[in-house]
Formats: structure tokens, C-alpha cells, sequence
């Protein structure tokens, strides 16, 4: 009896864990990260990274309605307004690839979008958000020394990660190229913009025991050995 009741027990648990579409936030200022590591942590777990810079920066090379409604606030430094996020993110996770589950990576970034976010998870979903935490005195030198990639989108530095060949994607052979919104002056708007408006979601999230840290000044592999350790108990 009880060695049916365990296989019974195991077999719900499993089925409980089939059905869990892991969600994870990556929360940081500018430069913390966030889009490095998203593409390391995709890789690991097999799950969809879906960042909003980037869907917003396709918009406005695709020349759409939303790219052009959005490109003066990123150029500025400032939130695009979240009426124009919501639509193009929530038509973004319903893609198959986010069954699994879908790591975050620029979203939410004000106290409404977390609450919009939240009031469209069931209990399916198991949310971790993570917090990368770095001073603000390293952002600037991250920020303006980054190349991406115009393909796939992965950052270098052209110093701490510089690609082999000046220019040239070592993934895929794109080219490199700096973005519109990586001066100093825009950066430091967009940091500002950080403190006052996303900031306050790291509480947000600690309220919900979903909240972990990790020292994301860290060289990019430490920092991803501390996200995995965060993660592979969330996977069991
Ligand atoms: P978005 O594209 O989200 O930019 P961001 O949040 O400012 O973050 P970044 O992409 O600049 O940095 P990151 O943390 O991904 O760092 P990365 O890994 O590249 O948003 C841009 C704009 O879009 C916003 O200003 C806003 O206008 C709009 N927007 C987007 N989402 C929105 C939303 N939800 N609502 C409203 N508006 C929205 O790393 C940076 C550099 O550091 C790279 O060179 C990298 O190689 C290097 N690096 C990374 N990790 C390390 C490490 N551990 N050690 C050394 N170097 C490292």
C-alpha cells in the first residue's frame, strides 16, 4: 500500500514538473549583464531568452508602427511606455519555444509591468527572479566599450571579451556594430531612469521569496556558476 501510494506521489510530482514553465528575471541596471548571460543560460536550460531592447531594436529596423513610436524614448534613455511593451511581449511568450519556459531579460522594468506580468501567471509557472548586482561606477566603461553582434545579437567588450577578429561575430560571422543609445550621456540617463523606476521591483520580488542575488562584477563565467547554482534546485 504505502509503495503504492509513493509511486502514485512520484508519478504527480513528475507530471507537476512536465507542466512548470519556468520563467526567469533577470533584473540589473544597464551593462549588469543581463543579455550575456540570458544567452549562456538559454543555452544551459534549453529555454526561450527573449529580451525587449532587442524585440524593440527589430521593430525599429523593421521600420513598424512600434519601432517608430519607440526609438525617441531609447534614444533618450528613457522607458518606451509600457502600453506599447505589453502587446509585442505577451504576443512573444505565447510562441512555442516558451513552453518550457522563458528566461526575462529588460522585463518588467517598472512596478506596473511586474503586476501585469504577474496577474497573467498561473500556478504553472515557477518564477525566480534574479538580481545582478553591480556598481554603478563599472556600467559606464561596460556599456560604451560594447560591440553587438547585428545577427544574433551577442555583446562583446572590447576588452574584457573582444572577438578574435576586430569587427566580425566569433558565433557567426556577423558584423559588430555599437548602439545608437551606448554613449556616456545616454547611459547615465538610463541608469537614473534604473534607480528610480526598476530598482524598486528587487523588493517587489523579495516580498515574494523570489528573489536571488548574485555579484554579476564577477568575470561572466563566475557569474553564471552563481546563476546555475541559483537555478538547477528550481529545475529538480
Ligand atoms: P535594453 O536593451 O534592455 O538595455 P539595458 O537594460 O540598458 O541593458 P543592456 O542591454 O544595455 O545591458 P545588459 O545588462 O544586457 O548587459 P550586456 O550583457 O550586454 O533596453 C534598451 C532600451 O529599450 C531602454 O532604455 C528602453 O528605452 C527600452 N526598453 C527595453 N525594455 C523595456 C521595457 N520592458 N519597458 C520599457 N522600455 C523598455 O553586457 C554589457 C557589456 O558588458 C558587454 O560588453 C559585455 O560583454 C560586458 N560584460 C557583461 N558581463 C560581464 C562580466 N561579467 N565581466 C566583464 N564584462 C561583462
Amino acid at each position: 500500500m504505502i509503495k503504492k501510494v509513493i509511486t502514485l506521489l512520484i508519478l504527480f510530482m513528475a507530471s507537476l514538473q512536465a507542466t512548470q514553465t519556468q520563467v526567469i528575471i533577470l533584473l540589473g541596471p544597464p551593462g549588469a549583464g543581463k543579455g550575456s548571460q540570458a544567452a549562456l543560460i538559454k543555452d544551459k536550460m534549453e529555454i526561450a531568452h527573449i529580451s525587449t531592447g532587442d524585440l524593440l531594436r527589430e521593430n525599429i529596423k523593421q521600420g513598424t508602427d512600434l519601432g517608430a513610436k519607440a526609438k525617441s524614448y531609447m534614444d533618450a534613455g528613457q522607458l518606451v511606455p509600457d502600453n506599447l511593451i505589453f502587446d509585442m511581449l505577451f504576443a512573444r511568450v505565447e510562441k512555442p519555444d516558451c513552453q518550457k519556459g522563458y528566461i526575462l531579460d529588460g522585463f518588467p522594468r517598472n512596478i506596473a509591468q511586474a503586476e501585469t506580468l504577474q496577474k497573467r501567471l498561473t500556478d504553472t509557472h515557477q518564477v525566480t527572479a534574479i538580481s545582478l548586482d553591480i556598481p554603478d561606477s563599472a556600467i559606464v566603461d561596460r556599456i560604451t566599450k560594447r560591440q553587438i553582434c547585428k545577427s544574433c545579437q551577442t555583446p562583446y567588450h572590447l576588452v574584457h571579451s573582444a572577438p578574435t577578429v576586430a569587427g566580425i561575430c566569433d558565433k557567426c560571422g556577423g558584423t559588430l556594430y555599437q548602439r545608437s543609445d551606448d554613449t556616456k550621456e545616454v547611459v547615465e540617463e538610463r541608469l537614473k531612469v534604473y534607480h528610480d523606476q526598476t530598482a524598486p521591483l528587487i523588493d517587489f520580488y523579495r516580498k515574494q521569496n523570489a528573489l536571488h542575488s548574485v555579484d554579476s562584477s564577477a568575470p561572466k563565467e563566475a557569474v553564471l556558476e552563481q546563476v546555475l547554482t541559483i537555478l538547477e534546485p528550481v529545475q529538480k
